[in-house]
């Protein structure tokens, strides 16, 4: 069967804040049937994960691009591939058959045709709804339990703050902190997020910091007693802030400095003598560090969201049409949790 597969490409490279008019919808037609003797599987999308991620692949260069698989440079003009799930809607490949939910690297498109390299993992949608494992059972919940729980081992009491904090990694990493008995304040950029951190997600107090003169100031008010864990999504002029209020021997995980991606935007640049005297650890990660703990994640995670103990916010907008605007909407703030696409099923 023939059908009409709509994806989106990127225009140009794109090195500032991306715009919606940096993306082309388009149409190609795609026949639904496995060539004999192929292997391919196409799959029909279903949930199409909006990661900030993305803007550093299409610019014409970046650090990131030669760093691993998944991050490769963008070409203007051809699909777009990222985290995705979908429905196997005909396989060549012995070990996938139609009708599998499958959660993978497919394309910003209505179907895609993949190899079995591009599938993490066949999908029981009995257990959780399929968009899980996009974010709470994805990348994003793997960040936030590596990048705070594995790597820092909070204690009790210990004083955590956490950067773009109603966004989908960052409600996760708060949510571990508290379950771990810290004292949790979060950063966001409205009122109304700020509410939910608080009233809904049990973070200790948060802040808007779009109203913040300033941030060292700020920080200072919330922790009196110091910082012991900075979890950074932000970079920029927050972690600078950040450094000046940790506590001896504080840790820092840089998981993502969204504010820096615009390249025209001012990038951190820190007392490194604070760095130094309060001993201060800083670490990197990307998510795929943490597939070899990849079990103990979902297993606790499991128990936390059957437990109602772990909340999961996310954030939809339906139709391949809205991904650009979904994509140009997380670098504005307008996602509050995890963004997703819904495809037509
Ligand atoms: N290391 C890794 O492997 C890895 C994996 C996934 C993601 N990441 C990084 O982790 C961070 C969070 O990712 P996510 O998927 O959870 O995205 P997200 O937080 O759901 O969405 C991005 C949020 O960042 C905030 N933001 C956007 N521009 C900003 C700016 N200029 N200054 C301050 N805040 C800004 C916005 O919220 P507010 O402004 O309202 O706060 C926005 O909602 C990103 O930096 C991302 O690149 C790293």
């Amino acid at each position: 069967m023939e059908v009409s597969n709509k994806y989106v490409v990127i225009k140009h490279h794109i090195e500032e804040a991306p715009k919606e008019s940096d993306f082309e919808l388009k149409t190609e037609s795609l026949n639904l049937l496995v060539d004999e003797g192929s292997d391919d599987i196409i799959v029909k999308n279903l949930y199409i994960s909006i990661d900030p991620y993305h803007i550093n692949r299409m610019k014409s260069f970046s650090p990131s691009q030669d760093a691993i698989s998944y991050s490769t440079p963008l070409i203007p003009g051809q699909a777009i591939d990222g985290p995705s799930v979908g429905n196997v809607v005909a396989s060549g490949n012995a070990k996938f058959e139609k009708g599998d939910f499958v959660v993978g690297i497919f394309t910003w498109a209505e179907y895609s045709v993949v190899k079995e390299g591009s599938i993490m993992r066949k999908l029981d949608p009995s257990q959780f709804p399929l968009t899980y494992y996009l974010g709470v059972l994805g990348f994003s919940g793997l960040s936030a339990y590596g990048g705070l729980c594995e790597f820092w081992k909070p204690q009790k009491g210990e004083k955590v703050f956490v950067s773009a904090a109603s966004g989908s990694i960052g409600t996760l990493v708060g949510q571990y902190a508290k379950l771990l008995g810290c004292y949790v304040v979060g950063s966001s950029g409205t009122k109304e997020k700020v509410a939910l951190l608080k009233d809904k997600l049990g973070f200790d107090n948060a802040f808007n910091y779009k109203e913040e003169i300033n941030l060292n100031a700020t920080l200072k008010r919330y922790f009196p007693d110091g910082i012991d864990i900075y979890f950074d999504n932000v970079g920029g002029e927050m972690l600078e802030a950040a450094i000046d209020n940790m506590n001896a021997f504080g840790r820092i995980t840089i998981c993502g400095v969204i504010s820096e991606y615009d390249i025209t935007k001012k990038r951190a640049s820190p007392n490194m003598l604070n760095v130094i005297y309060k001993r201060i650890t800083i670490k990197g990660f990307l998510a795929g560090d943490f597939l070899n703990i990849y079990s103990d994640f979902l297993a606790q995670t499991s128990n936390y969201l059957r437990s109602g103990k772990l909340k999961v916010i996310e954030d939809i907008s339906f139709g391949v049409e809205t991904i650009p605007s979904a994509f140009v909407g997380i670098f504005k703030g307008n996602n509050i949790g995890k963004k997703i696409v819904e495809l037509k099923v």
